[in-house]
């Protein structure tokens, strides 16, 4: 199948096809992870702009390291030493930067729809890092395919996602990408972050969590965010780590094979026991690595999936190994 989008601005507007495609290629670049020399040139001569205008550790570090990867040229954009600072606007920020010869503008942004309003006027490529409580596409795409890897399925595994829903891109862009995939989902938390309306997204929705967890395949914890809630949802931290923290209690009740999962940051004690989180069942760890390989996959489908010569290898082609 041929990759036809020039950018990634969210899961909803993509197909169960192009998902299995951009995974698929992300396999491939997880092999070209395990080389002695783990660059290809299919970015080379193209300049990748992080604008990350919201803190991040594992998204922004990845996406430089997959651009690196991949030969491209990066520059990380920094917002206290912008010129944001001095009241330039996001669209005047951005067409700079492509007048600076950016060929892909990673964005993320605390609003909703940042990253479509870039690709409305920019000429370069852009891709979606998080925006608002909206979507974080290329972290249910980095998800998904741990569960690939680690179940070798995804269609029929029962998912539970359970935490903050209402405030979560990273909920959003798994819901929309693990229902097209056929996976059977279900949030759980307060019933203030997580409203029966998910229900229209093909989800179960529940409240109570020993219900949620006795059967998941896999348990996706979310934090709290904090950052988004603009009222206090529920009485207090320790009284969430009570009804709905994943404790050791509770993990006994579920399957021996579960998968635990979290997209970090992790509030160890709140959401998640901290053993718990370090322990056997965890994947917290290969989800990160496993962005690194999706990233790249993203960044190569959407510069057109071709190598620096104009060819459109497969990702195991041997041109794409010489560097
Ligand atoms: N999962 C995630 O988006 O983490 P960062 O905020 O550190 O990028």
């Amino acid at each position: 199948m041929t990759w036809t989008r020039k950018h990634l601005l969210d899961i909803e507007s993509l197909s169960a096809a192009e998902i299995m495609q951009v995974l698929e290629t992300a396999r491939t670049f997880k092999q070209v992870g395990e080389r002695a020399i783990k660059k290809v040139p299919a970015l080379r001569g193209k300049t990748v702009i992080n604008l990350f205008i919201e803190p991040s550790t594992r998204t922004r570090i990845s996406f430089e390291l997959a651009a690196v990867r991949l030969t491209a040229d990066v520059i990380n954009f920094s917002t206290d030493s912008s010129s944001l600072k001095k009241g330039e606007t996001l669209k005047d920020t951005a067409r700079n930067l492509e007048a600076l010869s950016a060929d892909i503008i990673i964005i993320r942004h605390s609003a909703a729809g940042a990253p479509h309003f870039l690709a409305r006027f920019l000429d370069a490529h852009v891709v979606n890092a998080g925006d608002g409580a909206h979507e974080h596409p290329t972290q249910a795409l980095l998800d998904t395919f741990t569960i690939l890897e680690k179940k070798g399925r995804i269609a029929g595994l029962n998912v539970t996602i359970l935490g903050d829903i209402l405030y979560s891109r990273v909920a959003r862009s798994n819901i929309w990408a693990l229902t097209k995939l056929g996976a059977k989902v279900t949030l759980c938390g307060p019933a203030t972050l997580v409203p029966r309306v998910f229900e229209e997204m093909g989800c179960r929705v529940t409240h109570k969590v020993d219900e949620a967890i006795e059967n998941a395949d896999i348990i996706n914890l979310l934090r709290i965010q904090h950052e988004r809630q603009r009222k206090t949802m529920f009485p207090s931290i320790g009284e969430y780590t009570v009804l709905w923290g994943l404790t050791k209690q509770r993990l006994e009740k579920t399957k021996p094979d579960v998968l635990i999962m979290h997209p970090g940051p992790i509030n160890r004690g709140v959401e998640i026991d901290s053993q718990i989180a370090d322990g056997t069942r965890s994947v917290v760890l290969d989800q990160v690595t496993n962005g690194l390989a999706v990233r790249m996959a993203v960044l190569f489908l959407i510069n057109g999936g071709v190598d620096a010569q104009g060819a459109a290898p497969s990702v195991a082609d041997p041109r794409l190994g010489k560097n």
